[in-house]
């Protein structure tokens, strides 16, 4: 701003003196730092947003205590926010299993492959149909069981055995079998 005594100001001083260069340069650099570490301090919250919380962390996995499932019966447990069904089977439902061809299975696994060494009468997977993610009968108590006797997806009429593979209807792939662990003899971590 030019000033009617005509004396020079500091800022006319600033752009035509010797060192006015130099001092816009360390005004443009200043603001350019002050920008950048408004940059960080603006995304610093949103980087620690995106970081799971304490409450996802604790869903991320779920103990299940199996000890008092009977073989016939099954339980729905819930694992990161999905339905889950862990299922007791009986001395006829796995030889039923063991007795299917694999290779005539569109999604071929054995039970062994579906179940842990040593307890391939704890069957564990997710309860969501393969096709669109319906949650299939079959776990509770007097629900239809399907034609081969495991789950049933009633929105598109999907039937899996009692290794819940996939048998007849439009579902792709058996129910998913979560990564889980036995804990103890009676508890299970899934996740
Ligand atoms: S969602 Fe299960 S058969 Fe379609």
């Amino acid at each position: 701003m030019a000033d009617t005594t005509g004396a020079a100001t500091p800022d006319t001083v600033a752009v035509h003196g010797d060192d006015g260069v130099r001092r816009r340069d360390f005004i443009n650099i200043a603001a350019v730092s002050a920008a950048g570490f408004g940059g960080v301090a603006v995304l610093y919250p949103l980087i620690s947003q995106m970081a799971p919380s304490a409450d996802v962390l604790a869903e991320s996995s779920t103990e299940v205590d199996v000890s008092a499932i009977e073989p016939g019966q099954a339980i729905k447990a819930v694992f990161r926010k999905q339905p889950l069904f862990v299922r007791r089977l009986t001395e006829k439902e796995i030889a039923e299993a063991n007795a299917v061809s694999v290779s005539s299975l569109r999604d071929p696994q054995t039970l062994a492959e579906r179940t842990k060494e040593g307890h391939q009468d704890l069957l564990v997977t997710m309860g969501v149909c393969t096709h669109l993610g319906c949650v299939p009968l079959g776990a509770a108590e007097g629900e239809n069981k399907g034609e081969f006797g495991g789950y049933f997806c009633p929105c598109h009429g999907s039937h899996y055995d009692t290794a819940a593979r996939i048998r007849k209807g439009p579902a792709p792939t058996n129910l998913e079998v979560p990564e889980y662990e036995f804990t103890s003899d009676t508890v299970i971590r899934v996740g």
